[in-house]
């Protein structure tokens, strides 16, 4: 058998299958369900979400022999078709390849006849957006009242691109990018399946590359096995995508709320060597400072989890115990020192430079102290200066300002 690439032969073939839009596959089920399918539907959102894919198994639900049913057999002829590309009734258009007044008016003629075997005549138009003023105009007519039998489901990334006319005529659905922690947990099954094995945190590495697309991030899948094998270590993965594994980023910040200026060093020395962006390591670094403020801040371990959801648990637990005994202050203000040198460092001559330097800074960031401890120590030093009395002076007396 040839390979097919990983997101093709995980595409969901069935709505209980898609990962993070549980909000979309609700409502159709339930229009279904109730026979209230509306005759256009606009499936909008980012790349490689399930547009596509959701529209076929629309399809499916409303053609199968078994149907209609929000869970499409799979395995009568109007199923197996509909998978295959071949089915007579339901077209799949590349909006973008037939965009013209031409296309639209043969769709105008073939929808008054009736399907040739199933339920309904289904045209599935994807790139939507592409459509020419002239088409879209072409198909108003057919869009507000098409035959019974009709059924139209348009797919864009751009929705903003389409004229109000068919916005008003359209059911829209909003697909969202897929919450990391559902296609962390679609990923490692999908993994599990394949033989492969991935660290927790090479799986939170992929997600947090693919933004979101689940398309972006099986791909990646598919780069790291073809490129480290089945069982590739942390490092490797996060090399394969050109990207900054978090246990370096993390590294990095032990160093420095441990003010240790010669690990700064070497690190940024090894992160170099490695080909890495100095502006994405800057960006990862206020992301990691930012989840140890998290850490730091929020006492109940419920919350806490919530907050740094797009951690894997084992990232977690590293902030964690890093945060631990961190005074909160300090990470405030290597977050302010990082984030500020963002811009600086994505436009400087040297970045690596200008990175090892803004790094350095905050190695020599005073300490600071609470106001307690403060306190406590004047306390003491007058104490020692004037026996008990010096004490309860120094308590009462006004602080004089500095000159
Ligand atoms: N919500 C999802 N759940 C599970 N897998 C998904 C999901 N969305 C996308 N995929 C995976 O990504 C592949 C591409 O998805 P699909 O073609 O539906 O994306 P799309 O939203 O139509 O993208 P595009 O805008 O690029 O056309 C699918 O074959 C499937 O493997
Ligand atoms: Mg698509
Ligand atoms: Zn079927």
């Amino acid at each position: 058998m040839s390979y097919l690439v990983l997101a093709r032969k995980w595409r969901p073939q069935s709505f209980d299958t898609m990962t993070g839009q549980e909000h979309i596959v609700r409502t159709l089920a339930n229009a279904i369900a109730q026979g209230r399918v509306a005759h256009a539907y606009l499936f909008c959102g980012p790349r490689g979400v399930g547009k596509t894919t959701a529209a076929r198994l629309l399809a499916r639900a409303l053609n199968c022999e078994k149907g209609p049913t929000s869970t499409p057999c799979g395995e009568c002829l109007a199923c197996r078709e509909i998978v295959a590309g071949t089915s007579l009734d339901v077209a799949e258009i590349d909006g973008a390849s037939n965009n013209g007044v031409e296309d639209v008016r043969q769709i105008r003629e073939r929808v008054t006849y009736l399907p040739q075997r199933d339920r309904h005549k289904i045209y599935i138009i994807d790139e939507v957006h592409m459509l020419t003023t002239q088409a879209f105009n072409a198909l108003l007519k057919t869009l507000e009242e098409p035959p019974a039998h009709v059924k139209f489901i348009f797919a864009t990334t751009e929705p903003h691109k389409l004229p109000d006319t068919i916005l008003s005529r359209c059911q829209r659905h909003n697909f969202r990018r897929i919450p990391a922690g559902s296609m962390a947990k679609r990923l490692t099954e999908i993994l599990r399946e394949e033989g492969a094995q991935f660290s927790d945190r090479a799986i939170s590495l992929v997600v947090r590359q693919s933004e979101g697309g689940m398309r972006d991030a099986l791909s990646m899948l598919d780069m790291v096995l073809s490129a480290c094998g089945k069982a590739p270590t942390d490092e490797e993965v996060a090399e394969a995508l050109g990207a900054i594994d978090r246990g370096a980023a993390l590294n990095l910040c032990a160093a420095l709320i441990h003010r240790d200026a010669a690990a700064v060093l070497t690190q940024v020395e090894a992160l170099h060597c490695r080909g890495v962006d100095f502006k994405r390591l800057i960006e990862e670094l206020t992301l990691q400072l930012r989840h140890l403020l998290v850490a730091r801040s929020v006492g109940d371990p419920a919350a806490r989890r919530e907050a740094l959801s797009e951690l894997a648990d084992s990232e977690r637990e590293s902030i964690e115990a890093l945060a631990r005994d961190v005074d909160p202050a300090q990470i405030a203000r290597l977050f302010d020192i990082v984030h500020g040198a963002t811009w600086e460092i994505s436009r400087a001559a040297q970045p690596r430079l200008a990175t090892e330097v803004t790094l350095l800074k905050c190695v020599h960031l005073a300490p600071s102290q609470p106001m307690s401890a403060m306190i406590a120590r004047v306390e003491e030093i007058a104490r020692r200066l004037g026996g008990a009395e010096g004490a309860a002076a120094a308590q009462t007396r006004p602080l004089r300002p500095f000159h």
